[in-house]
């Protein structure tokens, strides 16, 4: 035994814990790093038919037995809908610079076209003003997912026409409250709505069509070229972009078949969607193996989706690793996982980010989601979620990492604020820094916020000493 694990012996089981944490200070990071904290409309908001909010897949979908694991739906959620000031005083207190959210759009606009509904935009008007009263910028992502129901009615995302009716209801948020918003995010992970929503079925609309994915998939990043064309037009101030769902794709044994697998799905994650919007072309690999499905592209659609961009959104949760027999499973390495059965693979992030700045010309990178779902136990009026501390420390470490090696990361938002409707895993999933009891609505910091906040903090006691 050494002097060193003596000592470690003696100490209190917390300060043990904190030893095996990577050492991160807020002052490593530039002073106008973004940090934040995320959440979307319908995992928290409730109010489902409140104030003139039409219908959305969402609230349909959850409606589809054995579409939630328990069954629930987002008509009451987090109640943000009516606790929006007291969540915001959550956010404030973290003493975060950042807070990203969703606007609802069938909320805003109940049909999806036609009239827009004046409740809901004062709703997010509110929002965002008590946002800039707090110095915390708002960060605005236009689809989270809970698409009008009456556009799906017409074919939804597979119609070439709802891309026009997201660019006007891009263009009306942004004439509305355009000039006091931040950051514009376009759409939040396309592969989920195409891939989980269009292909597989587990999430909504729940449609298993591979062509009507793939044109999903094309209408998506259409309208987000489009939409970024018509606010430049507005001559918005705002920071536009995209956010993305990527991942390293490892073949899980180094056979011809697996390395062959995990190029294609890396083709279909990450190059289907990078590659349009910054060189102009879908990846020729996946086309091919797209076949028949391949989506109908009209001419100029190209040109549009590459429409610049000010940032890059990133939403990185795990590493993906495929096997031609299907027969890996996360764990199985020995690596720990989350609740959802994510490996834990910080490096990943880094590795990710090292090969998105080789492969293409990058703009600014944000992380707009990074966090985990674990077991979490309110005892006391606590929760010590030390995993969960220690997977946003890693992740952080890890972009820090990639930093150093020349990639323009400029924030880091956590996923997310507060326990929410995990979509198809319902209520049973816990992602937030912050615990809510769902009978009461009550909200209680967990030991992760406390970390959070008082590693914002750190910069703030250091400058007031300097000062
Ligand atoms: C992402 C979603 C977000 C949340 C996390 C866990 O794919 O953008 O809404 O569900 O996963």
């Amino acid at each position: 035994m050494t002097p060193d694990n003596a000592q470690e012996l003696h100490a209190h089981p917390a300060e043990v814990m904190k030893s095996q944490l990577p050492m991160i200070k807020r002052q490593q990071f530039p002073d106008d790093f973004v940090w934040g904290v995320a959440t979307s409309a319908f995992q928290i908001e409730g109010a489902a038919k409140e104030d003139g909010k039409g219908q959305s897949i969402w609230d349909l979908f959850c409606r589809n037995t054995g579409a939630i694991a328990d069954a629930s739906n987002g008509d009451i959620a987090c109640d943000h809908y009516a606790r929006w000031e007291s969540d915001l005083d959550i956010v404030s207190d973290l003493g975060v610079n950042a807070y990203r959210f969703s606007i609802s759009w069938p909320r805003v606009r109940p049909t999806g076209s036609g009239a827009w509904n004046a409740s809901g935009l004062d709703f997010y008007e509110r929002i965002v003003d008590r946002l800039l009263q707090r110095n915390i910028k708002p960060y605005v992502t236009l689809n989270h997912w809970d698409l009008p129901q009456a556009l799906q009615t017409q074919g939804g995302w597979v119609n070439r026409d709802t891309v026009h009716r997201f660019v006007e209801y891009a263009e009306g948020i942004h004439r509305r409250m355009g000039d006091r918003i931040a950051s514009i995010a376009t759409h939040n992970e396309p592969w989920v709505i195409a891939v989980l929503g269009h292909e597989k079925g587990v999430f909504a609309p729940g449609i298993a069509n591979r062509s009507a994915a793939a044109q999903v998939s094309h209408h998506l990043l259409l309208s987000h070229g489009l939409a970024v064309q018509a606010l430049r037009a507005q001559n918005s101030q705002t920071a536009l972009g995209i956010v993305l769902n990527l991942s390293p794709m490892h073949p899980a044994t180094s056979s011809d078949a697996d390395r062959a697998l995990a190029l294609l799905e890396d083709g279909r994650l990450v190059r289907w969607y990078m590659d349009p919007l910054f060189k102009g072309s879908y990846p020729q690999d996946v086309l091919e193996d797209l076949g028949a499905d391949m989506p109908v592209v009209h001419a100029q659609d190209m040109k549009n989706i590459a429409t610049p961009v000010d940032f890059l959104g990133l939403n990185y949760y795990t590493r993906s690793v495929v096997s031609a027999d299907g027969s890996w499973k996360a764990g199985s390495t020995g690596l720990p996982v989350t609740e959802m059965g994510w490996e834990i693979y910080p490096q990943g992030l880094t590795e990710l980010l090292l090969r998105l700045h080789k492969d293409y010309a990058l703009p600014p990178v944000l992380i707009t989601e990074s966090g985990g779902a674990f077991r979490d136990v309110l005892e006391a009026g606590s929760v010590h979620d030390f995993e969960r501390t220690q997977y946003v420390q890693q992740h952080i470490a890890a972009l820090a990492d990639a930093m150093r090696q020349g990639v323009d990361v400029r924030g880091y938002m956590v996923w997310s604020l507060m326990d929410n409707f995990e979509w198809a895993s319902g209520y049973e999933k816990r992602f937030g820094i912050v615990h809510v009891e769902y009978a009461t609505q009550v909200r209680t910091l967990k030991d992760s916020a406390h970390w959070y906040r008082d590693f914002l903090k750190q910069d703030n006691t250091q400058r007031a000493t300097a000062c």
